[in-house]
């Protein structure tokens, strides 16, 4: 019920970069707590906020959903049949990384699209190799990992406080992590 591991900072920087290439809607299925719903709402980022279950309007190329912190099994299952990507993040620590592998197995069983399901390591360390070590040994147990890691900057923080995307940020890190989030969205188009 508290800050997790960066879905809705993703979800909001994602969608202000897919807004750049297509008109975007986010839907913030996180009741209990709108983070990323109260970003788009409080600022002037050119994304459309759907309620849960709102018709997508006419012409979206994009949409964006952020979950809450512990979804259950089947609604994470039914977001991979009718996603094109499931991003998963996951922090560069053994524990996160443990259990998001058996996450994956859950998902599995439970019969998930596995086809859409990302893994994407976020609030890596800027300086050392902690982030890439972390995706290289989800990708050497076999799963699918974003070649993008999402690095750990305070210019994320600022950018949820003044409610703009990260590249608005008044901060000397803002291009660095803006160009994570670009990396990204290459990566999952
Ligand atoms: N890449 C990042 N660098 C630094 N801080 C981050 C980053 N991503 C998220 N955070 C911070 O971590 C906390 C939790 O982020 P949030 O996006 O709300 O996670 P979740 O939606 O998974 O609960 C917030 O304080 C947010 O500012
Ligand atoms: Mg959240």
């Amino acid at each position: 019920m508290k800050g997790g591991v960066g879905k809705s900072t993703l979800a909001v920087n994602l969608a202000g970069a897919l807004a750049m290439r297509g008109p975007t809607a986010l839907m913030d299925a996180d009741a209990a707590i709108q983070t990323s719903g109260g970003w788009i709402a409080r600022g002037a980022i050119p994304v459309t906020l759907l309620e849960e279950g709102a018709a997508i309007p006419a012409g979206t190329r994009y949409l964006v959903v952020d979950t809450e912190g512990r979804p259950e099994i089947d609604d994470m299952v039914e977001l991979t049949r009718q996603s094109h990507v499931v991003l998963i993040p996951t922090a560069p620590n053994s524990v996160e990384v443990e259990a998001t592998a058996k996450l994956l197995r859950r998902l599995e069983d439970a019969g998930a699209n596995m086809k859409t399901i990302r893994i994407v390591v976020t609030k890596a360390p800027p300086v050392g190799s902690v982030g890439q070590a972390a995706r290289d040994e989800l990708r050497a147990m076999g799963m699918p990992v974003c070649e993008t890691v999402i690095r750990r900057y305070t210019a994320h923080e600022r950018a949820h406080e003044q409610a703009v995307l990260v590249r608005n940020t008044q901060d000397s890190r803002a291009e660095n992590a803006w160009g994570d989030i670009l990396s990204l969205t290459v990566e999952v188009c």
